[in-house]
């Protein structure tokens, strides 16, 4: 079964509108909602006085319409009478400034009278459904520092230094990290070290990058502690947690993967390519879950609420989105949310009940959609396999994030972007990996931008060059060390010698400026003093510098490009590097092409058409649902979606 449905709401209505939610539930084949999230309020309306008269009607009407619960811990909105009663306990932003209760999130996350109450509610909430039929999965909490994720309290302070004292040990050892020698900043007690709060100019980039790592793991620390606690009370229920991949950037999701189970993410359309971006989204959830199947927690219907413009979906959008996770390995396909709020912040938000009701296009849709999950229910728990994978590292992204670099233009996941979107569009299914992870099953890495690198990272990516794999390295990769200290004695220090090139001196180009290439393209805010020291160059600037570079490593190979390059260099470099690789690229722009398989051998191709006009691409085996023969060529309309069952190899 593919589940299929979306958070669930039902404090914000009448009983009678419940009953009509579950029958259309039903009409649109929903199988599974998320209910509790944001119930906080309704179920200990007062410290310590709980009421579950709402929450136990809402889970037997589920059960008795076969829906199942993802039920969830309703930690992530503390009601009012919490920031009431415990003010000490709200987030406290880098100026100092208490946030008050009024909107969601409202909690430091190394409060521990949060952490009191958080497990006692939940704790209730487990206790009082885990015999309860409906009850599926555990949604703990929601989006777990979607809105607070660093808190500057003097809670947060003392935690931090407990968190520093285990990472260094000795202050010796921090201030050697962080390389307080500079501008006086010298510790000579652990009660000195301060969140980075405002201060008159830059904070120091080792304190930041610090407390960037230590408030991700103050968040993770509260997932395992509710987790641990429903492992406890219904032991065998599966529990996640709804997390942002390629959304949000302040939890490193590296450190959360495998302490959920299953992974879950949401996605939301953004950008000028937005189902570029979704198709980022979905293979970095595919590969926080290592491969396994994941599921979709939320995405719209249509618009959202939350961009300056929120656009709204287009016939077919939806439908084609959906697949698009699908195709992706997603076994879930869920939205946020079920019926459109009246009232509340969230009101102009695309549910799947509209605010006009069921004789709309979002509704057909909904049913259309629910039908197609059922006819490929086969697909479940088959997976995607990529030959390449884009690096990223979240502690690259944050110490690049600290203001004084080279250039403000630099910016790690526009170009982790780009660069993917380059893969896409030449059609290459791709992972997302960690530079420390395994990577032995890739043919071609790329590496888009990883400023910071650990030695062991490096050292990673040296051996899958030397075994054989192609390597392709964006300007301003390998430059510091875990604590953004310099390496010295040339950039990219940690890629030198993988790369056969070594850098004198940055020269970023202003707003407007590029440099051209000999072989055609251009390249945009970047440009170096860079010298081949074992590499090849295969391109050059216009002023004679090299552009883009090819060394050989053990059996490997490693490109580097000194600039960022533009679509056509780009596109160009990228058939390169696959060629080298050996990783297949085809050309029917706009149109997706992904396959996703079932150990026995059973597969099925996923074909989205993004474009306006109909296309035709080679399949052969018979359409889901339709079971129509399909001998070659299968032809995909505007803007549709086929997917066909192949063949079994001969
Ligand atoms: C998510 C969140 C939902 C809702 C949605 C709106 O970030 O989990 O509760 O706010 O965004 O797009």
């Amino acid at each position: 079964m593919i589940v299929y449905g979306g958070d669930w709401n039902p404090e914000q209505w009448s009983e009678e509108t419940w009953a009509e939610d579950v029958a259309l539930m039903r009409e649109a084949g929903v199988n599974r909602v998320s209910v509790g999230i944001f119930s906080w309020a309704f179920l200990e309306p007062e410290e310590g006085r709980f009421d579950f008269g709402l929450l136990d009607k809402v889970m037997d009407l589920l059960h008795a319409n076969g829906v199942q619960a993802c039920l969830a811990t309703p930690t992530a909105a503390p009601p009012p009478w919490f920031g009431h009663t415990y003010p000490e306990a709200l987030p406290v932003d880098a100026d100092g400034r208490r946030l008050y209760h009024g909107s969601r999130q409202g909690f430091c996350p190394s409060s521990p009278i949060y952490k009191e109450r958080a497990l006692r509610i939940a704790e209730q909430v487990a206790r009082r459904y885990r015999d309860h039929p409906a009850l599926a999965m555990w949604h703990i909490h929601n989006e777990y520092g979607c809105h607070n994720a660093r808190c500057h309290c003097d809670a947060s302070a003392a935690a931090f230094r407990v968190w520093l004292r285990g990472r260094y040990g000795t202050l010796d050892a921090l201030n050697d990290a962080w390389g307080t020698a500079f501008w006086s900043q010298r510790y000579s007690d652990w009660e000195q070290i301060l969140p980075p709060r405002a201060t008159p100019t830059f904070t120091n980039p080792g304190q930041q990058l610090d407390f960037r790592r230590f408030s991700s793991d103050a968040l993770l620390d509260l997932f395992r502690a509710e987790r641990d606690l429903l492992a406890g009370i219904t032991p065998g229920v599966p529990a996640t947690t709804n997390l942002m991949a390629g959304m949000h950037w302040e939890m490193d999701y590296w450190s959360f993967a495998p302490e959920v189970d299953p992974v879950a993410t949401d996605h939301y359309l953004i950008g000028e390519d937005p189902h570029i971006h979704l198709a980022f989204s979905a293979d970095f959830a595919r590969s926080l879950s290592g491969g396994r199947p994941w599921l979709l927690m939320e995405h719209s219907t249509s618009g959202v609420n939350w961009q300056g413009y929120n656009r709204a979906k287009r016939p077919g959008e939806m439908l084609r989105n959906s697949v698009q996770h699908l195709a992706r390995g997603a076994d879930a396909i869920m939205f946020f949310q079920w019926r459109a709020s009246r009232a509340g912040a969230e009101k102009w938000h695309s549910g799947m009940v509209p605010h006009t009701g069921t004789d709309t296009k979002i509704w057909r849709e909904v049913t259309a959609l629910g039908a197609l999950l059922k006819d490929l229910a086969e697909v479940e728990g088959s997976t995607v396999t990529a030959d390449a994978a884009v690096l990223l590292d979240y502690a690259s992204v944050w110490a690049e994030d600290h203001p004084a670099q080279p250039t403000a233009d630099h910016d790690p996941v526009e170009v982790i972007r780009q660069w993917y979107g380059a893969l896409w569009k030449a059609g290459v299914t791709c992972d997302v990996a960690h530079p420390e992870g395994d990577l032995s099953a890739y043919k071609l890495l790329v590496v888009p931008a990883l400023y910071l690198i650990s030695d062991r990272g490096a050292a990673n990516i040296e051996r899958f060059a030397a075994a054989g794999g192609t390597v392709l390295v964006g300007p301003y990769s390998g430059i510091v060390d875990e604590h953004d200290r310099v390496r010295l004695g040339g950039y990219p220090g940690a890629f030198r010698d993988l790369l056969g090139v070594t850098v004198e001196e940055f020269f970023p180009l202003a707003a407007g400026e590029s440099v051209t290439l000999a072989g055609g393209g251009a390249g945009t805010v970047w440009s170096e003093l860079a010298r081949a020291t074992t590499a090849k160059v295969l391109d050059v600037h216009t002023s004679g510098e090299p552009a883009w570079t090819r060394n050989a490593w053990g059996d490997g190979t490693a490109h580097y490009l000194t600039t960022l390059p533009d679509g056509d260099l780009l596109g160009r470099v990228v058939a390169e590097v696959c060629a080298d690789a050996g990783v297949g690229t085809t050309s029917h722009p706009g149109v997706e092409l992904v396959r996703r398989a079932h150990p026995d051998g059973r597969s099925y191709l996923f074909a989205i058409n993004h474009t306006e006009a109909g296309a035709t691409v080679p399949a052969t085996g018979v359409t889901l649902p339709g079971g129509l023969p399909v001998d070659g060529a299968l032809t995909v309309p505007a803007g549709e979606v086929r997917v066909v069952r192949e063949a079994p190899p001969a």
